[in-house]
């Protein structure tokens, strides 16, 4: 029997990387095998934005993810931001799928392009070459015509285009809740339930519907 399939998570340079963290987190607590790119984008905003130093080496990448999201359970294998002879490279590698997140303008613009210019890139050229999901992950505001041109290239191509914007209705009560939502409902895309999230089940489903029919 083959083992499972894994995930593909890429996470590029674009400001909102407890969201990747909190991914990972959540694949390896459903005990998922992960393969993680990070590219040498999302590694500079590591260092300015938290002044963390992600480690480009995948074995110290490896303790360094496990070490940040405080996870023993799953499988997770780093690769190196630029090594396109892994097995993520290659169509004949099996996946469930990829994830890019967050996705960055730059690796948007190169993938709509086909410029495979890092693993990011070429991986996620792969899946759409063999019709594997990709979701994509955007975060920049606000969004240029060549970014909407070049996501809707992506989404022509057969991507899921899932932009982590937050909702309400969950009625968060912190960023924890905040940031959960916005992961599980990435995951929601490729057929996860990653988490227990406060889903919509209508109004009558909310806890005051009832004072507030009353109130009325
Ligand atoms: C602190 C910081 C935050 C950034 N945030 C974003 C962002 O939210 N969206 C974006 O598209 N680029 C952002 N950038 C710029 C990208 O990191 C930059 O274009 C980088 O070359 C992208 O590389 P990658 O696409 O290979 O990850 C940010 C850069 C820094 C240093």
């Amino acid at each position: 029997m083959p083992a499972a399939d894994p995930i593909v998570l890429a996470i590029s340079g674009a400001s909102a990387q407890p969201l990747a963290q909190r991914a990972l987190q959540l694949l390896l607590e459903a005990g998922e095998t992960v393969e993680v790119v990070t590219s040498k984008g999302a590694i500079g905003v590591w260092q300015a934005e938290l002044g963390i130093r992600v480690p480009l080496e995948p074995r110290a990448q490896e303790a360094f993810w496990r070490d940040r999201t405080e996870m023993a359970s799953g499988h997770l294998r780093c690769h190196r931001w630029n090594d396109q002879s892994v097995g993520i490279a290659s169509g004949s590698f099996r996946t469930k799928g990829m994830v890019i997140l967050p996705a960055s303008m730059g690796t948007v613009g190169r993938i709509a392009s086909g410029v495979a210019l890092d693993l990011v890139e070429r991986a996620a050229d792969v899946h759409l070459k063999e019709c594997r999901p990709l979701v994509i992950c955007p975060r920049e505001t606000p969004w240029n015509l060549i970014h909407l041109r070049n996501l809707t290239t992506l989404a022509e191509a057969g991507a899921r285009i899932a932009p982590p914007v937050p909702a309400w209705y969950h009625q968060p009560q912190s960023i924890e809740d905040m940031v959960d939502f916005l992961v599980i409902r990435v995951f929601d895309v490729l057929g996860y339930d990653l988490g227990n999230l406060n889903r919509w089940q209508g109004a009558l489903g909310r806890p005051n519907s009832a004072q507030a029919d009353q109130a009325e």
